[in-house]
């Protein structure tokens, strides 16, 4: 497809300017007012080189390539040559590329030949999966995909965390208080309630913590009653995850969580040791980063017993030294970023240079609507929102929702479950990610806003508009010869700026690790199809005018499609 900033930079080139084409495409602007053109380029910086005025420079060249293909005016205003671009010949060009590569528009290969890794969700085994994880899941996948699309070899990591003195806890209340049918009927909520008690108890009886630190001690040393539990925990845990995981399309390549690391460690306390990193505490054993303003990074306990910033050292070079990453992204809470800091300015100080290619990606808090913050869901008081039943409620309203609305032909068994779960998504991603946001029903679930059953809804439109095409005898299948002379009212032209952007939107929000660029350029895409469908009569008479706008509306269909698959959204042809 044309690239317009490119054929606009190859017009104005001229040996006499002394810029390159590359320099002259920077310059390129957009205006943001319409009526100044869809491409402006300044001429400030060539007045010294050519000791004109500028305006007499952009008249210049505006009379230099007026008649170039593909832009029905360029003319110039003070400093700038405005360029309008031939909406027809846009037209044309976009439907034809989109309706070509259908499923693959949007997609690029930036990135080939060079390997990612993206950590996400990693929630910690033998706790509930609760909706505070929601978030590192959602966009840990968007982030997957937006890579995937734009070329990487991307491998995703689930780092659980299913290892550190918690689980000392965890077994010395199992023995006291568990029971195995319990366990084994509900395991996480029993693994909690047992989890709970202890530290009920432990306030009483402090002596339970020593005891609880023995234990995790044996369990490091890998005493088989111990690793036995634990084992058993996990396996319960995973299975539960798995649940939601499948409700929400989400899979892993690798679930190598903490404990993986457990007996990768020795080798890096030697090394902070020979480079004279490791500092004597009070029995534990620290990294000094006070002259960072970063506090101190412990490593060792006063026990000896490992630290979560230490697996995370030994995990980081694994990483490199197994999947030699051109990047590894970490989608992990804001509340982690000293934690992060700490653990790349040990990295660093222990002379590995590709720490500056590990990427924290923050986020922000969720809170809910009634004020009852995600954060004071404290797991030691027993008072969470499983992300379960969540995504279970968006199931059964939007099931609601939809039996009100009796849609035709609707599978509201399954439908209900693309949209209530993409409404989650949708919602997840809708906002800036570093920013805190309130989760409530009413947002998520309204098909008229922002929001994913919205999006939804007008991929489904434009799929009913090309059924009824169909069933009128039209091969919606060959719509690759068109006249697009019918594409150039404004509202088509809206729409066919906003399918062109896609691509480079995949890119930018990718390179910003920012699904929410996309999330909002999906938004205006629907909202702009659906001024094009009001706007315009689309079934017509005139078999030209038809195929043309069909062509538009099923290269729309393609594109909502497209964007919602890489928000990890599925797209129901009816609903
Ligand atoms: N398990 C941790 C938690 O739930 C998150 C792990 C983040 N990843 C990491 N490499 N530290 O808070």
């Amino acid at each position: 497809m044309t690239d317009f900033k490119e054929l606009i930079a190859n017009a104005i080139y001229d040996e006499s300017l002394g810029l390159n084409c590359d320099e002259i495409k920077a310059l390129i602007e957009i205006p943001a007012d319409e009526t100044m053109g869809d491409y402006a380029f300044p001429c400030f910086r060539l007045a010294k080189t050519l000791r004109k005025a500028p305006q007499m420079i952009a008249q210049d060249i505006a009379d230099r390539i007026g008649g170039t293909e593909g832009f029905a005016k360029v003319e110039n205003v003070n400093a700038y040559v405005n360029f309008f671009i031939d909406r027809a010949y846009f037209a044309g060009q976009v439907v034809e590329e989109v309706n070509e590569k259908g499923p693959e528009y949007g997609r690029s290969d930036i990135g080939e030949g060079r390997k990612v890794i993206v950590e996400y969700s990693s929630p910690n085994i033998a706790k509930p999966f609760h909706i505070g994880h929601i978030r590192s899941t959602v966009i840990g996948n968007a982030l997957y995909k937006l890579y995937d699309a734009v070329g990487y070899d991307v491998t995703r990591i689930n780092h659980l965390g299913d290892y550190g003195t918690q689980f000392g806890k965890m077994i010395v209340a199992y023995r006291k208080w568990g029971s195995e049918e319990e366990l084994a009927q509900d395991p996480i909520k029993s693994l909690l309630a047992y989890y709970t008690k202890f530290h009920e108890e432990a306030k009483e009886h402090p002596e339970l913590e020593d005891e609880a630190r023995e234990t995790f001690v044996r369990l490091e040393a890998g005493e088989a009653e111990e690793v036995e539990l634990w084992k058993k925990f996990r396996e319960l845990s995973l299975a539960e995850f798995s649940r939601v995981y499948d409700m929400l399309g989400i899979s892993f390549d690798s679930y190598a969580g903490e404990s993986f690391y457990s007996d990768k460690m020795p080798r890096f306390i030697d090394e902070l040791q020979d480079r004279g990193l490791l500092v004597e505490s009070q029995g534990a054993r620290i990294v000094d980063l006070e002259m960072y303003d970063l506090g101190a990074a412990m490593i060792t306990k006063s026990d000896g017993s490992s630290l979560y910033v230490t697996r995370d050292i030994a995990a980081a070079v694994y990483r490199k030294e197994h999947y030699d990453f051109y990047k590894c992204i970490y989608v992990v809470a804001s509340q982690q970023n000293l934690h992060f800091r700490q653990w790349k300015k040990v990295l660093e100080l222990m002379g590995y240079e590709w720490e500056k290619d590990c990427v924290h990606v923050p986020f922000g808090l969720v809170s809910l609507a009634d004020g009852d913050d995600i954060k004071m869901m404290s797991t030691r008081e027993g008072r969470v929102v499983f992300l379960e039943d969540v995504l279970n409620t968006a199931v059964q309203k939007t099931a609601e929702i939809m039996r009100e609305k009796e849609t035709e032909g609707v599978d509201i068994d399954e439908v209900s479950k693309e949209v209530g779960i993409g409404a989650v998504i949708f919602q997840e991603l809708s906002n800036n990610r570093i920013k805190d946001y309130v989760f409530s029903w009413d947002k998520v679930l309204n098909f008229d806003g922002e929001t994913g059953p919205y999006v939804q809804y007008t991929h489904a439109r434009a799929s009913s508009v090309l059924r009824k095409a169909e069933a009128g005898g039209t091969d919606i299948n060959s719509l690759g010869d068109i006249d697009p002379g019918y594409l150039e009212s404004d509202s088509a032209y809206a729409l066919v700026k906003l399918l062109y952007r896609v691509p480079e939107v995949v890119v930018e929000a990718a390179e910003k690790y920012e699904p929410s660029i996309l999330t909002r350029h999906l938004v205006d895409i629907a909202q702009s199809f659906n001024k094009f469908y009001h706007d315009e009569h689309i079934l017509t008479d005139n078999e030209d005018e038809k195929r043309a706008k069909l062509a538009l509306v099923k290269a729309s269909r393609t594109v909502i499609a497209n964007c919602l698959g890489l928000l990890g959204i599925r797209a129901p042809e009816r609903m």
